[in-house]
């Protein structure tokens, strides 16, 4: 039984590399944009090679001809002139300068002795790193929504287009999560890298630390809401402040009143004394 299993195991793949061109080599290549990649070129025989070529293929299926080597001179796209370096002895092509534009299917055809030979396709993978993201706090609501505060992750230049994911210290965000706004993705349309954003409210009843990743990088936890003990502190040191400066107001207005009263109590004085004298004359 195992046999037979195993038996219809190598038929099946003898039958997936039969429908496949016979002897084309797969390689996944990643590069980081202004990095560069090295595509080289497997051949069993890597013998009397008198002629090879790149060439990649778009994803509508159009092939551009990229660089190579052969007899004449062979015409290269100014756009690859001098982002590619063909070594013969390596049967191999540097790609230079990589930008997201860069990613796809890649082929190196060689010819032995002007008969084509063995094929190997690359798939190239082009990425950038986002930023450290960082987290800001935009603000925290008033009154009964004293609570709710608004905090910002945001990051800049990366490739590809990625989400934010949001991870609280300790706790889980869901319940914390008061409203989410959707992700804002940005994109800069000379160098085609991404700028991310996004925008969510928290609960911040409870001081908590919070940290966002946008791919693979992460943020520096952050302490978000201010713990309810400084915020008592500072209520009471604003409420004693307050009271302070309403005592030495009330002080300064008495004092005021008490001095804008004498000058009154004298006029009537003297004119009591002038009366008098009157009277007297
Ligand atoms: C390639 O480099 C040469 C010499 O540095 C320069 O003259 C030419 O303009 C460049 N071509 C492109 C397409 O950038
Ligand atoms: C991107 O990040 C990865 C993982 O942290 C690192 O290995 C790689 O060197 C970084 N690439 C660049 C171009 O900074
Ligand atoms: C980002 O999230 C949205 C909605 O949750 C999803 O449809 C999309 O596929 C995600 N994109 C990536 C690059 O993960
Ligand atoms: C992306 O972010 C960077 C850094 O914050 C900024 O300089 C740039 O203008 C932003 N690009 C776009 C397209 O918003
Ligand atoms: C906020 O979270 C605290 C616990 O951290 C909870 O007791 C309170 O009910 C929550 N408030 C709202 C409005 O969800
Ligand atoms: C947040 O981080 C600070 C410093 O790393 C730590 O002292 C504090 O206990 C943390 N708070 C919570 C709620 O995890």
């Amino acid at each position: 039984m195992l046999r037979v299993y195993l038996f219809l195991v190598v038929a099946i793949l003898a039958l997936q590399l039969g429908s496949t061109d016979e002897n084309t080599v797969e390689l996944n290549l990643h590069g980081f944009v202004g990095g560069s990649v090295k595509m080289s070129c497997k051949l069993e025989q890597p013998k009397n090679v008198n002629q090879l070529y790149f060439q990649k293929k778009d994803s509508d299926g159009k092939v551009t001809f990229i660089n190579g080597f052969y007899s004449k001179i062979l015409d290269v796209l100014p756009e690859f002139q001098n982002r590619t370096i063909v070594n013969r002895a390596e049967l191999s092509m540097e790609l230079l300068n990589l930008s997201p534009a860069d990613e796809g299917e890649y082929t190196c055809i060689p010819f032995i002795n002007s008969v084509p030979s063995q094929k190997t396709n690359f798939h190239l993978k082009v990425t950038a790193n986002y930023s450290a993201p960082t987290i800001t706090v935009q603000g925290c609501g008033s009154g009964a929504a004293a609570h709710n505060c608004v905090i910002e992750c945001s990051s800049a230049g990366g490739f590809p287009h990625s989400n934010i994911t949001w991870s609280v210290v300790g706790s889980n965000l869901r319940l914390l999560l008061k409203d989410e706004e959707d992700p804002v993705n940005v994109m800069d349309t000379h160098s085609q890298l991404w700028n991310v954003s996004q925008v969510i409210t928290l609960n911040c009843s409870q001081p908590i630390n919070i940290s966002c990743s946008v791919g693979e990088v992460v943020s520096y936890a952050v302490s978000v809401c201010p713990s309810s003990d400084t915020l008592d502190i500072r209520i009471l040191i604003a409420c004693a402040v307050l009271l302070l400066v309403s005592i030495v107001i009330i002080v300064f207005a008495v004092k005021k009143c008490r001095r804008t009263q004498l000058p009154g109590d004298h006029t009537t004085d003297a004119e009591l004394v002038s009366l008098n004298l009157r009277q007297a004359g």
